[in-house]
């Protein structure tokens, strides 16, 4: 830990909501709201929201050419969990912006603060969440969000110590364990960081002792979670009814033992719905390695040759790329155990 308990803010971060920007709001509606199953609100032709609860926003589509996650909303328990934050970020000499009124709205919140985060991935913190007047109307029986935040986020750097190093700084992130895995013939490392008793918010991926990032976007997945197993597997059904691609068929994670699928999104990023994962008891807790991410299922659907050239493709790019860590609040990073 970077600080001490006294000012630590574990336990009181909780992912609240994920911005994305694209031109493809007919696809993210019939993906969102059909085929997934979350609560669509339609504000204008440049934004659309989903909820998973009584929240207003737990996503945010903006119109814009990324086609992909561009920044991630903290939900901080209190005022002083948010002063705490901002003033690390302060300290680190890195600038943070207050978020415009109208942008607050969009966002469902109060008020909000926005600073850089790993792989340009924007961080807002915010304490005050609106909801919304009108029953949920979605397919299922719902979601699960509370105290573990609306699900995860999982991205792929090619500087792992330092985006550890971040988020442990910024928001006192621990480790709950890690998962080595080949996919494709390249050896990945995954760690998988929690800030409150959901067993993982963010989870970084790097490809061994090679300077590449094989994925393009800022995330490689999105996670929520399912309220029961009728909900996840009917959601799984919509997606191929709907001809949407599914990149992984349901399986079970060998950490937090969620059962899961992952849908390709009309970005091209992930969205995984899970259920049933694990709960952390931070009395017991004690971080381990896994081999392989799934311990059945999660079998690659619909991948053709020509997905895996492009993936390589992607990976050469991502050499040109520059990677912005923040180092100004990541160092000196944190090595693997
Ligand atoms: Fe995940």
């Amino acid at each position: 830990m970077s600080t001490s308990p006294a000012n630590s803010v574990f336990g009181k971060v909780h992912l609240g909501y994920v911005v994305i920007e694209t031109q493809k709001f007919g696809d993210w509606k019939r993906f969102g709201r059909d085929a997934i199953g979350m609560h669509l609100d339609e504000l204008s032709p440049d934004t659309a929201r989903f909820r998973l609860d009584d929240n207003a926003c737990r996503v945010l589509l903006r119109r814009g050419p990324a086609e992909d996650v561009v920044a991630l909303g903290w939900h901080l328990d209190g005022a002083a969990t948010f002063d705490e934050i901002s003033r690390r970020v302060a300290d680190g000499g890195v600038p943070a912006a207050e978020g415009g009124e109208e942008e607050a709205k969009l966002r469902g919140v109060e008020r909000f603060l926005r600073f850089p985060g790993p792989n340009g991935l924007a961080q807002e913190i915010y304490t005050s969440a609106r909801t919304a007047p009108l029953a949920l109307d979605i397919p299922g029986s719902g979601f699960v969000t509370g105290a573990g935040g609306m699900g995860h986020v999982a991205m792929t750097t090619t500087k792992p110590h330092l985006v550890r190093g971040y988020y442990d700084h910024v928001f006192d992130a621990r480790l709950s364990d890690y998962i080595d895995e080949t996919i494709s013939g390249m050896k990945f490392k995954i760690r998988f960081l929690r800030v409150n008793e959901r067993h993982h918010s963010v989870a970084i991926a790097s490809v061994n002792a090679l300077p590449i990032n094989p994925i393009r976007t800022r995330v490689q997945h999105v996670n929520v979670q399912a309220a029961t197993l009728d909900d996840m597997v009917s959601s799984y059904r919509r997606v191929k009814d709907l001809g949407f691609t599914m990149a992984l068929s349901i399986g079970q994670h060998t950490n937090d033992k969620e059962l899961s699928y992952y849908a390709q999104t009309p970005s091209g990023f992930e969205w995984e719905v899970g259920w049933n994962p694990i709960v952390v008891d931070e009395n017991t807790w004690k971080p381990s390695t896994h081999r392989g991410i799934s311990s059945w299922g999660h079998t690659p659907e619909g991948q053709t040759v020509v997905d895996k050239l492009n993936q390589f493709a992607a990976a050469a790019r991502s050499l040109l790329r520059r990677e912005d860590t923040v180092v100004a609040l990541a160092a000196p990073g944190i090595a693997d155990d």
